[in-house]
């Protein structure tokens, strides 16, 4: 039995995942089949417990500077539960400075993003005293000055973001860190110093430190290791107190891969620091959002319909797909899946599982693996979808997104409540 035909592996379920005397998986205590009936599905399920380790283990890594990418999934219960367990919360749009505010989380938490931050976005950063904000091309340090020329607040940390021209080995679309970039500013060019020069000039604005970002879902720590030798003289040429890695730890999503812990990168990265020279009471963070929640979360499917098309293959179809996770179809991601009712029981039976939208692109797993007495009615469930599944979800066909709940020690909260009717005709007049 090869790994992908074998049962799902523990890494890839969530902290407090187990089965029930029943031989069903629960999580929080509950019974994945329980939550099903009383929620509906499809359904977005995250392990608190598991969330809470996440971010503790990062602030523990990293110090209390490191802050949560919220982008990988953002609602307020979300972002109260990472400021809770002491991380700051990076935001990249008006909207996610806006859900982390309603949640509590003082702007003084908060690391403020974008590579083309409007001025009401930056007005709205500023308003909330933002801990830092991150100053990514020199249009923005005009707006920023225009804004700081009327404005009588306090001063305002930035970091500058820079390309250090380092290309992780990860999907094209998630790289970021390469000098062929929209983001940040240059540093074999000279114009990562010049905007540390601009900034320099405006009343009001204190330039902290460097920020980078390399890519996302990154296996190799080695990518980290060449991100820090190139910044290392550029933060060192300016007496910054702070250098930001960025995110992009990459997770485990199939059987037969494993990942880097969060504790295993912070020290690769403090090593690589130390190595290129940067003094020990420098600031060194990291802005982990997949590595967060991507494992905490799991998606429940109804399966609706299965052909089979002898001498071709059988398609398995489920209530969701694109819509709840565009992931595969926009990145060739893969994913494994499962049925709760039995967890650990071997997969045989190949089978494409698709969703329910009108094209053919619309594939969760390409080839997945099944179990053999697979039928209507059951119950399917795909791991390691807590990250960029909920956050990238569309109402394509006019599908409602998906409930999300956390479940802790026998509970079940709705931190998202399930789009209705109602709600997708709400936009229109
Ligand atoms: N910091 C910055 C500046 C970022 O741009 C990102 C992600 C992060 C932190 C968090 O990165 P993470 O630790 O989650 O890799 N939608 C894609 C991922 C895009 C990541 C964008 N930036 C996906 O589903 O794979």
């Amino acid at each position: 039995m090869t790994p992908s035909e074998g049962p799902i592996r523990r890494h890839l379920l969530p902290l407090t995942a187990k089965k029930t005397s029943a031989g069903a998986l629960s999580i929080g205590g509950l019974s994945l089949l329980d939550l099903a009936e009383e929620h509906g599905t499809p359904l977005f399920v995250y392990d608190e417990v598991h969330l809470r380790s996440c971010c503790r283990q990062a602030v523990a890594a990293f110090g209390p500077g490191v802050a949560y990418g919220t982008k990988a999934f953002l609602c307020k219960a979300m972002a109260s539960l990472a400021h809770e367990e002491g991380m700051m919360l990076d935001v990249a749009s008006g909207g996610e400075l806006a859900v982390a505010l309603a949640a509590g989380v003082p702007g003084d938490r908060l690391v403020m993003h974008g590579n083309n931050k409007s001025i009401e976005e930056i007005a709205a950063a500023m308003q909330a005293g933002v801990g830092r904000l991150v100053v990514d091309s020199f249009d923005e340090i005009g707006r920023l000055r225009g804004l700081l020329r009327r404005s009588s607040r306090p001063s305002l940390s930035v970091l500058v973001r820079v390309t250090p021209g380092v290309e992780a080995h990860t999907h094209e679309y998630v790289m970021t860190g390469q000098e062929d970039s929209k983001f940040g500013f240059s540093l074999s060019t000279g114009a990562a110093d010049e905007a540390v020069d601009a900034l320099a000039g405006i009343r009001g604005v204190e330039v902290v430190g460097a920020h980078a970002h390399i890519g996302s879902q990154i296996f190799r720590t080695d990518a980290f290791v060449r991100e820090v030798a190139a910044l290392a003289s550029f933060v060192a040429r300016h007496g910054f107190g702070e250098l930001c890695v960025g995110g992009g730890l990459g997770v485990a999503y199939l059987n037969e891969e494993e990942a880097p812990s969060v504790a295993e990168w912070a020290s690769v990265v403090r090593s690589a620091g130390a190595a290129a020279g940067l003094t020990a009471d420098l600031r060194l963070t990291a802005e982990p959002g997949r590595a967060i929640v991507a494992t905490a979360g799991i998606t429940l499917y109804r399966v609706g319909t299965i052909k089979r098309l002898p001498g071709l293959r059988t398609y398995v179809a489920v209530d969701g797909g694109m819509s709840d996770n565009p992931r595969p179809v926009v990145y060739g991601s893969g994913y494994e899946a499962f049925l709760p009712r039995s967890p650990d029981a071997s997969r045989p039976l190949s089978a494409r599982l698709v969703g329910k939208h009108c094209e053919s692109g619309d594939v969760l797993i390409d080839d997945a693996r099944l179990p053999d007495d697979l039928a209507v009615g059951d119950l399917l469930a795909t791991p390691v979808t807590g990250a960029y599944g909920y956050s990238m979800a569309s109402n394509y066909n006019r599908v409602g997104r998906p409930a999300v709940l956390f479940v802790a020690e026998g509970r079940a909260r709705v931190v998202i409540r399930r789009e209705t009717t109602e709600d997708l005709l709400a936009l229109e007049p």
